[in-house]
């Protein structure tokens, strides 16, 4: 059985949660899109992890983790997870592959990355600053790119390095009057990248086929969510990969139709981190408390996220842009104590009512929300174990949802802890 689970909003829905317990029954675990910009957080008893790397499977010492060719890869922190995880006994070793194709995110990205932002002024994205966009850009640019198969063979890559250092420092000189950046210090960390990161570097497609024809099931965590998709999502308030599952086949060289499940995560309301437009945002009380009681802060930057009510009109155009089968609706405790919650059912834009969502970031702007309300629940519903046992109301929520999404809710998530999830139906 091989699944693949994507985030349905903007990011942050709780992927990692899911990702680590269904990691349970797979004996693969493959990150395939983005990068340090992820941050997927997966608690086991009381232990945290906030992963941005390493796939949300890496805690369970027995699931072999991928990281490939789509992922931009940021060597330093890649190193700092496999190090730091490793303090707390979980070891790597021998089950940690990392693609040659991938793309190496590198100190010039990161700086292009917050000289872009600083230039734009009010206009920027509000990236989280880890050189996505630069070092994507560079890819798909293709003169001044550099993957992980060129840590093995240090004399081109000191070639590469000068000559896409010389480029950026022209470059950054010009535009942002930076001061240059020296080739031999990005040099002699790359060097030591590749020490420590050669045991790990491989063919991962090759790698995944092999499993395929041998039975094994793979899980695929994607990172970001659908509305972040560079495609298809709010651009041009959106990260540079296919965030949404149409990016899984490209990032990891497996097609769609070997996966037998596409599971796409929300949250039983709304976030977004950064700037863009989010028609059903709550810039009030109702987003200040559903923040402090969700600890809706930025598991990689810190960032306080913005609140909104569930919307099932961007939810829906994720769903039928990603082929999803099944709903993963988690932080339903967080919404219990609320008088009355409101789900936003239809967009009104200019006038005219549609529930078709307008990707295009202007016309979102001009949303109104049609929304539906409906009564809250009292009760604390954190050591709630199975469906039957949710207050009814928490029940018409959940079946609201799957209404109007048109998709069965197999997973409710009562809280951050892997036992705090109720499984419907696998
Ligand atoms: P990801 O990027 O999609 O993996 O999500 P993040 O880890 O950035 O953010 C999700 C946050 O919600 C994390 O702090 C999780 O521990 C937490 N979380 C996940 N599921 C639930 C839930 O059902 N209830 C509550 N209260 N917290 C949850
Ligand atoms: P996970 O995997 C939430 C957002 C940034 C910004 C935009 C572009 O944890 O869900 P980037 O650095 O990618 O160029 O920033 O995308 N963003 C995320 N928001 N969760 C994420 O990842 C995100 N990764 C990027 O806040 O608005
Ligand atoms: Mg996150």
């Amino acid at each position: 059985m091989n699944t693949c689970v994507v985030g349905l909003q903007w990011g942050d829905e709780g992927k990692g949660k899911i990702v680590d317990i269904l990691a349970e029954e797979a004996q693969i675990v493959v990150r395939y899109a983005g990068g340090a910009n992820a941050g997927h957080t997966v608690v086991v008893g009381d232990e945290k992890f906030a992963l941005h790397l390493l796939p949300s499977g890496s805690v369970r010492q027995d699931a072999i983790c991928v990281i490939a060719n789509g992922v931009v890869l940021d060597p330093e922190c890649v190193i700092g997870e496999i190090e730091s995880i490793a303090e707390r006994g979980i070891s790597l070793a021998g089950r940690l592959f990392i693609s040659q194709n991938a793309h190496l995110v590198l100190d010039y990205h990161k700086a292009e990355d917050q000289h872009r932002e600083n230039a734009l002024g009010k206009n920027k994205i509000g990236t989280t600053i880890r050189g996505i966009g630069p070092c994507y850009a560079d890819k798909i640019g293709r003169s001044y790119a550099v993957r992980v198969a060129d840590l093995c063979d240090l004399d081109t890559l000191k070639e590469k390095l000068g000559k896409n250092i010389d480029y950026k420092n022209k470059l950054f000189s010009a535009l942002y009057q930076a001061e240059p950046m020296s080739v031999d210090n990005i040099y002699e960390k790359c060097k030591l990248f590749a020490k420590k990161l050669a045991p790990y570097i491989s063919d991962t497609t090759e790698l995944l086929h092999s499993s395929i024809d041998e039975g094994k099931s793979i899980l695929f965590e994607g990172a970001q969510g659908t509305l972040l998709d560079l495609d298809h999502g709010t651009f041009p308030f959106v990260t540079s990969s296919n965030a949404s599952s149409l990016g899984m086949s490209a990032g990891c060289g497996v097609p769609a139709r070997l996966v037998d499940k596409f599971i796409g995560v929300v949250k039983a309301y709304t976030t977004r981190v950064g700037q863009g437009p989010f028609p059903s945002e709550q810039d009030n009380e109702i987003g200040d408390y559903i923040r402090e009681k969700g600890h809706e802060y930025g598991t990689t930057t810190g960032r306080p996220r913005r609140c909104g009510w569930f919307d099932a009109v961007a939810v829906n155009y994720s769903v039928t842009i990603g082929g999803i089968d099944q709903i993963a609706l988690l932080h339903l405790d967080t919404i219990s104590s609320m008088e009355e919650l409101k789900v936003c059912k239809a967009y009104e834009i200019d006038g005219k009512v549609t529930s078709f969502f307008p990707s295009d970031a202007g016309t979102l702007a001009k949303v109104k929300c049609v929304y539906e309300t409906v009564p809250g629940w009292d009760e604390d519903i954190t050591g709630v174990e199975t469906y039957a046992e949710l207050p009814e109301n928490a029940r018409k929520y959940v079946n609201l949802v799957e209404k109007l999404t048109g998709t069965p809710v197999s997973m409710v998530g009562v809280g951050p802890k892997r036992k705090q999830t109720i499984i419907r139906s696998r």
